[in-house]
């Protein structure tokens, strides 16, 4: 893993991240647009309830990871997009950029992570990139996003284990 370093998105990073996101061919259009939106929604600061962080390999921007703040909840967190450049792939910056996710989340007293993907073939691999990454297959629910196209939701707990303080 040479020479990968992370760093929060800038807002000169939304451009190269959608074309990341693109580039995978793992996403519907309307999905590339949604990515883009919530970029430029996290590239405008913290209060958007998006952080990113991004991957950069020998100057070249390779991937990047969105996660916030499950809204309603007390320490859920969603990853909500991760996405790796197709040449740089397989190299352990996605790995990277997971625990570079689950630290900020400790930091902020998360202490329940949800990733959510399709049940379809394309995402076969993704499945087994979150099981390698030690997260649970905890639901599932057949047809969610087509016909024939399932949601599988990924958890991990922390181990902070919640101790946060009760709002009133
Ligand atoms: C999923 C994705 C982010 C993984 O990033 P990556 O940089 O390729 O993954 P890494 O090299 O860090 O792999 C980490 C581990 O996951 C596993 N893994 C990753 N890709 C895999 C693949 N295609 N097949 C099998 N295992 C895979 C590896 O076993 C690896 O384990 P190891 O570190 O013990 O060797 C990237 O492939 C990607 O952008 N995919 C397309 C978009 C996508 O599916 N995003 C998620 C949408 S929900």
């Amino acid at each position: 893993l040479a020479d990968v370093v992370l760093r929060p998105m800038r807002p000169d990073d939304v451009e190269r991240l959608v074309q990341i996101t693109a580039e995978t061919g793992f996403f519907y259009k309307e999905e590339v647009e949604v990515a883009q939106g919530v970029l430029e929604e996290a590239a405008a600061g913290e209060a958007s309830g998006y952080q990113v962080q991004v991957a950069v390999q020998n100057g070249d921007v390779a991937g990047y990871v969105c996660f916030g703040p499950t809204p309603l909840t007390r320490g859920t967190w969603d990853i909500y997009w991760i996405a790796v450049d197709t040449h740089h792939q397989n190299q352990g910056i996605g790995r990277t950029l997971m625990q570079a996710a689950e630290e900020a989340i400790g930091a902020q007293k998360g202490r329940l992570i949800l990733v959510e993907t399709s049940s379809r073939d394309l995402y076969e691999p993704t499945r087994r990139f979150y099981r390698a990454m030690d997260y649970k297959e905890e639901s599932y629910i057949s047809d969610f996003y087509d016909v024939g196209d399932g949601r599988v939701t990924y958890t991990k707990a922390l181990p902070w284990g919640g101790q946060q303080e009760m709002p009133p």
